[in-house]
């Protein structure tokens, strides 16, 4: 502990300021709800607190019952993406300082997929199609005894982009086709065929573009960018999308 802090505690202007914000949050429960309904809550926040803090801070100290999927809470696990003010985010990296707090902060589950409980959506189809890429690496020849598949640095960095991704459905739950179709592969699912697609280390690149090739597969994607403008971690998704597009044209990757 600093002198300073012993001797001379901070003046009060010097104090960290806190606000009181205002939460919109879209509740369900479907043991008493018939339909969702939006439901206020004010929160003490710090500027540098993120939008789960808040959710944490509404849980533990105003409503129990409040139920959300979160569990790295550093943006790695994928499991807050939500719609916050309309837009998909991760919670656990969006900062109130980065939010309009004049308003109230909306915040809603993510779209597209069956509603469970308040901001918890049923993920079951999001990795249902997540599956029905091969989502793995597939070698048909094994590998020289004691040496690894040597891969160059330009060969990596071809798929190095969708390497990235975390599974949070922040992309495929952004896409207006997904909305209105939901047995398109959607965003994610391409982005994830895409990394194995690339890798030079791979021999079944064919078999998942015939996959996406399919009625409900790539061609279904409308190039809105919503899934790009979505991924937290700054996955060129459309793009992805695109060169998947082009490799089933060519035949191969
Ligand atoms: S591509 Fe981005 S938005 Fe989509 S699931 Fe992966 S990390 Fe999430
Ligand atoms: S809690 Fe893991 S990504 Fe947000």
């Amino acid at each position: 502990m600093s002198t300073a802090t012993l001797e001379h505690p901070p003046a009060e202007a010097d104090a960290i300021q806190s606000f009181t914000v205002t939460f919109l949050i879209r509740r369900f429960d479907p043991d008493v709800d018939t339909e969702p309904r939006w439901q206020d809550f004010d929160v003490e926040m710090y500027a540098t607190d993120r939008v789960l803090d808040a959710l944490h801070k509404i849980k533990w100290e105003q409503d129990g019952s409040l139920t959300f999927r979160r569990s790295c809470a550093h943006g790695i696990c994928g499991s807050d993406a939500m719609r916050i003010n309309g837009r998909n985010r991760l919670a656990c990296k969006t900062l109130i300082k980065d939010l309009d707090i004049s308003k109230p902060i909306y915040v809603e589950a993510i779209k597209g997929l069956p509603l469970e409980k308040d901001l918890i959506v049923d993920m079951e189809p999001f990795f249902a199609s997540y599956r029905e890429v091969q989502p793995f690496l597939q070698a048909n020849t094994a590998a020289e005894p004691g040496k690894e598949r040597v891969q160059s640095v330009a060969q990596r960095a071809i798929f190095d982009d969708t390497t990235k991704c975390i599974l949070c459905a922040a992309c495929t739950s952004s896409c207006p086709v997904f909305w209105t179709d939901g047995q398109y592969f959607g965003p994610a699912a391409i982005v994830n065929a895409h990394r194995f697609i690339f890798d030079s280390r791979d021999d079944e690149a064919k078999v998942r573009l015939d996959i996406l090739n399919d009625k409900e597969g790539v061609w279904r994607c409308r190039t809105t960018f919503n899934c790009t403008e979505a991924c937290p971690r700054g996955i060129e998704v459309t793009k992805a999308i695109a060169e998947v597009k082009q490799a089933i044209m060519r035949g191969r990757p």
